[in-house]
């Protein structure tokens, strides 16, 4: 399926529909046609965008609070006036289904509005003060040019996590996006301008070579902070490569989420909450169940209530109606989950569902008989394959769902209230869902702990990770 004519028109000069020199080729991962063409910036181009961001930051972090909070809300208002266009965009250009696109969307949008209100509440204190005519206090201000490096499998939101509050604490940023989903970054440009915001404020650097621009935005004494989404080997590259400037840094990295479910769990609740974690995205999130870890209890039972619902995911092109699983984003991830799959059944898995590649589609799947020694326990699948993983204790159950290195989101089913609170206060994660398969909201931080990541997005605490604070001592002020 092509672009319809209303996304040519929002997208305007940002692509061509026709090949050119220095330009690349934006694919369709349901049938891997190409739907548009956008220039490959170069590292010049990314020194061009950091020094346009440079001369727009006074002027921006100049205006009053109130002011960049009404540009903001503008730019809110544009998107969910072309929700449709951008639903069947990211669709087109990530390949999920139509029907989670338009969440997309809405949830993108919400981090604009919440720091368009947020905006306004950048406080520093007064602290009372230790000697006689003197004044202690603390301002916000904003951390100056911010470059952000946003993945595939939410082209919309998270952009809008990471600049909406950038802008909200009045920094400029450069926008690296994902080379798979250039186009959502492009739309989401061209709406912000409309909106009124300053030339120079957003600038968007798209190219096929992410280190070479990654390489720009992190060693540039211009840029003060960097916020990346993405994998845990290329956030330790990007962390080490920030050293030398010591920029503050965000890092939302990878995630290995357990899902436990306990004998005691309410079962349908257990495994409508499992569909969402795990098949949500067609299992590309990174706070997607990974493991399954289950109480012997209640395991075969909700192995054969999960597969039966998995059973009724539609695998189709994301743009009709009754598809709930797209594609993966392209055939390097199917081999992978592919291979994972293999290694499982090698070792004794057993596939209870699906289990196969069609093209570029992926089965929702789901084994049992899991261990340990299978290279599933330790990585990331990113793909519809719910492993489950057998448990007999409480202690056991969260042992295994904290031996990991990563920290991002921890999912467990109970209806015991002391273990629910015990089990929420021993999980070694950033965020955690207790009876509750979905997690995600522009009004909580978002942000794992170990290696998954430093900071927080989302929240109150989004908008600090673009201030720095400065403590002001106000002396000879005589008797006040
Ligand atoms: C992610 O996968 O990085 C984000 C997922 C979410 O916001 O729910």
């Amino acid at each position: 399926m092509k672009l319809t004519s209303a996304q040519v028109a929002l997208l305007g000069e940002t692509i061509s529909l026709t090949p050119r020199a220095g330009w690349f080729p934006v694919y369709n991962p349901a049938d891997a046609g190409v739907l548009a063409y956008v220039q490959e910036h170069t590292a010049d181009d990314t020194r061009t965008a950091i020094a346009a961001a440079d001369k727009a930051f006074p002027a921006w972090s100049g205006k009053t609070a109130k002011d960049r909070s009404i540009i903001l809300k503008k730019w809110n208002d544009l998107v969910l006036k072309h929700k449709e266009e951008m639903a069947l965009l990211v669709t087109l250009e990530q390949g999920r289904p139509i029907k989670e696109t338009h969440g997309e969307v809405t949830y993108g949008a919400s981090f604009i509005e919440w720091f368009a209100e947020e905006a306004k509440r950048a406080y520093g204190r007064t602290i009372p003060a230790t000697l006689p005519g003197k004044h202690l206090q603390t301002i916000k201000q904003a951390i100056g040019v911010c470059a952000a490096i946003t993945p595939w499998n939410f082209p919309i939101s998270m952009i809008t996590r990471k600049v909406s509050p950038a802008l909200a604490a009045g920094c400029t940023v450069v926008i690296k996006p994902s080379e798979e989903t250039p186009l959502s970054a492009l739309v989401l440009l061209q709406l912000a301008k409309q909106a009124g915001l300053p030339e120079g404020v957003i600038n968007v650097v798209n190219s096929t070579k992410a280190a070479e621009i990654g390489g720009v935005l992190t060693s540039d004494p211009r840029v003060k902070k960097l916020s990346f989404t993405g994998s845990t080997p290329v956030g330790k590259l990007l962390y080490a490569q920030c050293a030398p400037t010591m920029k503050k840094l965000s890092m939302e990295l990878g995630g290995n989420a357990p899902f436990l479910v306990f004998d005691d769990a309410e079962i349908d609740a257990a495994v409508e909450g499992a569909l969402a974690s795990k098949y949500r995205n067609s299992g590309q999130t990174c706070v997607c169940a990974n493991r399954l870890i289950v109480q012997s209890g209640i395991y075969d039972s909700f192995a054969a209530r999960l597969t039966e619902r998995v059973r009724e995911l539609k695998l189709e092109e994301g743009w009709k109606e009754d598809a709930t699983l797209g594609p993966l984003i392209n055939r390097k991830a199917i081999d992978k989950v592919q291979h994972l799959v293999d290694d499982a059944v090698k070792k004794g898995a057993h596939v209870e569902l699906g289990g196969k590649a069609h093209d570029l589609f992926y089965e929702g799947t789901v084994l049992t008989n899991v261990s340990r020694e299978m290279e599933l326990f330790d990585t990331e699948i990113f793909g519809p394959v719910a492993p489950l993983f057998r448990f007999e204790t409480e202690e056991e159950g969260i042992a295994m769902a904290n031996d990991t290195p990563f920290g991002l989101a921890a999912y467990a089913y109970t209806r015991d209230i002391g273990r629910a609170m015990r089990v929420a206060a021993k999980l070694q994660y950033g965020m955690v869902g207790m009876n509750d398969g979905l997690i995600s909201t522009e009004v909580t931080p978002f942000g794992g702990v170990k290696e998954s990541g430093l900071g927080r997005e989302g929240a109150v605490e989004g908008l600090e990770e673009y201030l720095s604070i400065k403590y002001i001592s106000y002396g000879g002020l005589g008797a006040i």
